[in-house]
């Protein structure tokens, strides 16, 4: 912990905040920050107060330093006992309490320790950090010794950081830090995120170092916090986040506005296969209503009839068909109709004037809904077929399933 800020070092900082935040009107910052102005002799003493405070702390904190490092090594001991859920140890009145948990890792980012940081990582439970929270003792982000990966709790309730610019004073601390760019969705991995911090109306007057940022499964946030660039700032939790902590688990956090959160059930994604290709074995003459396609080569997902030769779409999504037939005998013409829920959507159309053959082949592409009918129909002529030719086929493919 460094907590022997000097007065100096105080100073400045305060003036890289105003100066940084005024930069549009730097004379004016300068004149309000002059050593005449009463504010700031007032912010002056208020900082002399706290630097007191701070040196008071100092000795307390060496105290809890030590307690810590004797937590960690408890736990490095419990680690390698692979407990699933440890509470270690209550630092700071049960303010800050340390859990590590090991469960089996699931695929995906592990950090640099090889350890999936969604299961290796400190709680952070500190109430003054919600974005309701005024500054009754202000706090600063920079004196605490950021070391791995963080999840944020509310009155041991799960929680998030603000996407939003969060009013100053609030946090428990002077300049608030959120967000920028929103969390990651879990097949993003590990990101790196932009932090900023408010203050004069500038949701972003003081640019944090950024910091990374898992999604995990259960509907949590890992980060990796870093010293924030000065004093005070301190990282928020969004008390408007509170009700991700109850999705269930399939579903996931949401939010317009950002500012009104809510479950919402995920959508599955369909990962369905479907293919098929059959052939009708022999000739055909006239009206045959619905062709029993009976050969079938190919039918992976079991969406077409063999018996009624009838296709029926097993998922909502986009599908190519294709049929053929092979017309002969002059002066006659073969209609084949690709018949889709009832409507005759395509037609293999022939007409052989002199003494041969031709084949066909047509094909059609559509969005069908889940029991979707498809079939083929031979509404008028001849079609030559033999049990080894496969000149009368049908076939197609679901080529995107859509949800
Ligand atoms: C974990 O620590 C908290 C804070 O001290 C305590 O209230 C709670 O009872 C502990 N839980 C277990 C399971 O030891
Ligand atoms: C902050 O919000 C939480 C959740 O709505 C509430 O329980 C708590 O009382 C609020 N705290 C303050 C200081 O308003």
């Amino acid at each position: 912990m460094q907590m022997g800020v000097s007065s100096i070092q105080m100073l400045s900082v305060l003036l890289v905040c105003v100066a940084s935040t005024k930069q549009t009107e730097g004379s004016y910052a300068l004149k309000m920050w002059s050593k005449g102005d009463h504010a700031f002799r007032e912010q002056l003493a208020l900082m002399y107060k706290e630097i007191e405070a701070l040196r008071h702390d100092q000795s307390l904190m060496k105290q809890k330093q030590e307690d810590m490092t004797q937590a960690v090594m408890h736990c490095t001991q419990m680690q390698a006992d692979t407990y699933k859920e440890v509470n270690v140890t209550s630092l700071e009145k049960g303010s800050t309490s340390m859990l590590y948990s090991f469960s089996q890792e699931e695929e995906g980012d592990v950090n640099d320790e090889g350890l999936n940081p969604c299961y290796s990582y400190k709680s952070l439970n500190q109430d003054w950090r919600a974005t309701n929270y005024s500054t009754r003792q202000v706090s600063c982000d920079r004196n605490v010794k950021w070391n791995g990966w963080y999840r944020l709790f509310y009155r041991g309730k799960s929680i998030q950081m603000p996407e939003l610019c969060v009013k100053r004073e609030r946090c428990g601390t002077h300049a608030p830090l959120w967000l920028v760019g929103g969390h990651p969705r879990k097949r993003d991995g590990i990101v790196t995120r932009k932090i900023c911090g408010h203050w004069n109306n500038n949701c972003c007057a003081f640019q944090s170092p950024p910091i990374q940022v898992k999604a995990c499964q259960g509907n949590y946030y890992v980060y990796k916090f870093v010293q924030p660039l000065a004093c005070h700032l301190a990282y928020c939790a969004d008390v408007n986040t509170l009700v991700c902590g109850k999705c269930k688990k399939n579903e996931i956090c949401t939010s317009k506005d950002k500012i009104r959160w809510f479950c919402k059930k995920t959508k599955r994604r369909v990962k369905a296969k479907v293919h098929f290709f059959a052939a009708y074995p022999g000739s055909l003459s006239g009206k045959v209503n619905q062709i029993r396609y009976s050969k079938v080569y190919v039918n992976v997902g079991g969406a077409f009839n063999r018996l009624t030769g009838v296709f029926t779409a097993p998922v909502k999504g986009i599908y190519q068909f294709f049929f053929s037939t092979q017309a002969a005998r002059t002066g006659r013409k073969t209609d084949l109709w690709l018949v889709v829920n009832g409507y005759w959507v395509s037609v293999s159309h022939t007409h052989v004037s002199v003494s041969n053959t031709v084949g066909a082949l047509s094909t059609y592409m559509t969005t069908l809904r889940k029991g979707a009918l498809v079939y083929v129909t031979h509404n008028c002529g001849n079609s030559y077929a033999n049990s080894a030719s496969n000149t009368i086929v049908f076939g197609g493919s679901l080529l995107l399933a859509q949800t």
